[in-house]
């Protein structure tokens, strides 16, 4: 097989897809519907193919997992092959490193004594309890809404909101070419007409609303307030500012701005809450538990809780989770140096990645992008980066074009100065090395 692929795609395609790109398992199938080949047992014969050959080479990432020693050190192994280092963990998003917080541990303890581990059930069928109902209420105020629905997981809250309200091609959603794959899973399973606009790019959005939206009895506008690839900033009030000429339902995904500044959301910071129709953030990131939520109207909740298939057919988030997530927010609330803190280790650590002339993009927010703009080099330096104990996400081709690769380092309030330092020390030897720092 791997010789078959090896002619149809030329040596450089094949050198990249078994060197370990971590998404060319995707190409593989394209590949292999190219050669003909679209059987889906000989298409997975394929792929465990370029998995042998990547374990080898030591590139294969679908199988690493973690054994964390705290919020943000660990070894990192991988089931594939058997390498481990002991390394500085850079891709979770446990923001404010609640997940190990005494507070939030022992209400989830709590929870799990007294009403056991799963619901059994959808939230429709009673799957919920008062720890649920409790939650959905502070979470709906949070978020600066009337009321919020629960779903076991910001994925599952994205794709079943999403499809629930824009069913069918009465429908048009424009939404930025940056979001999420669950804002996009949802779009696709709604039925509904839709298009990417510019990342970021107002004029577009503008453009895209003058000329379709016309033609369409709902259009629905999805963004992200940071986006999780960047750490971008959305533009939300010129978002906003289009709603005096064009009639859409605002849908912004908070999820890595969720609790993460005084007044809780990016769109409350802004005063934009009104503008904005529902509100959706994910539950795993700053709360540390798993979770989503969509706050809107009452009328939008009733609706959603009608039509989205992810709330009707899905069984209820676990109480153990929904008390860990009311207790880090108690947390949040009573500890406001945790965003202190947290909001100066960003500026410290963009502040040195700046210094030695990376390019970190023009996000502000946690996650900090370091663009290295050449897939082979991005490569290799994520190799040698994980050799001296770095381990952080390659965001490689095609998930972004091969002009943008990037690492992508997820700062949490639990990183200590140390850390950060043998962090950007590293990165400035490899970049040196490579040629990224000049
Ligand atoms: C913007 C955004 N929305 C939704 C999700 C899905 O959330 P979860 O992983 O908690 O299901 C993510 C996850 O990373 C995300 O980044």
């Amino acid at each position: 097989m791997l010789e078959k692929l090896k002619v149809a795609l030329g040596d450089h395609d094949l050198a990249t897809m078994v060197a370990g790109d971590n998404r060319q398992i995707g190409l593989v199938r394209r590949d292999c519907q190219d050669l003909g080949i679209s059987k889906v047992t000989a298409v997975a014969d394929a792929y465990h193919e370029v998995k042998s050959q990547q374990s080898i080479s030591g590139v294969w990432c679908y199988d690493n997992f973690t054994e964390r020693g705290s919020n943000s050190a660990g070894v990192v192994k991988s089931d594939a092959y058997t390498v481990e280092r002991d390394c500085i963990i850079w891709p979770v998003n446990h923001y404010l490193g609640l997940n190990r917080h005494p507070t939030v541990v022992d209400a989830a303890s709590k929870a799990l004594q007294q009403f056991g581990t799963g619901c059994g059930t959808s939230a429709m069928s009673g799957g919920h309890c008062s720890l649920h109902k409790q939650a959905e209420k502070r979470l709906a105020s949070w978020l600066g809404k009337e009321a919020a629905l629960l779903f076991p997981t910001g994925y599952s809250a994205n794709v079943g909101a999403i499809s629930g309200l824009a069913k069918g091609p009465s429908c048009f959603v424009l939404f930025d070419r940056e979001c999420h794959a669950s804002i996009i899973d949802g779009i696709k399973l709604s039925g509904a007409k839709f298009l990417p606009f510019r990342h970021n790019d107002i004029s577009d959005l503008a453009r895209k609303l003058d000329r379709y939206a016309g033609q369409y009895e709902n259009v629905f506008v999805v963004v992200e307030s940071i986006y999780s690839m960047s750490g971008e900033e959305s533009r939300l009030q010129a978002i906003c500012d289009l709603k005096s000429q064009h009639d859409f339902l605002l849908f912004v995904d908070e999820a890595h701005s969720f609790g993460l500044h005084p007044e809780r959301t990016l769109c409350r910071k802004l005063g934009l809450t009104d503008h904005v129709d529902f509100v959706m953030t994910t539950l795993s990131k700053s709360t540390a538990a798993i979770g989503g939520v969509v706050a809107t109207s009452h009328a939008f909740k009733t609706f959603v809780q009608v039509e989205a298939n992810a709330y009707l057919f899905q069984a209820a988030i676990p109480p153990a989770d929904v008390a860990a997530i009311i207790a880090a927010m108690d947390v949040i609330e009573e500890t406001p140096h945790l965003l202190q803190s947290l909001w100066s280790k960003v500026s410290y650590m963009r502040g040195k990645l700046r210094d030695l002339g990376l390019d970190i993009g023009q996000g502000t927010s946690p996650i900090i992008p370091v663009f290295i703009r050449d897939s082979d080099t991005l490569l290799r330096m994520g190799q040698d980066m994980f050799h001296e104990g770095i381990f952080t996400t390659s965001v490689a081709y095609p998930v972004v074009k091969h002009s943008e690769v990037r690492f992508r380092f997820i700062l949490n309030e639990s990183h200590s100065y140390e850390q950060i330092d043998r962090t950007v020390g590293l990165l400035e030897k490899l970049g040196r090395r490579y040629g990224v720092i000049t």
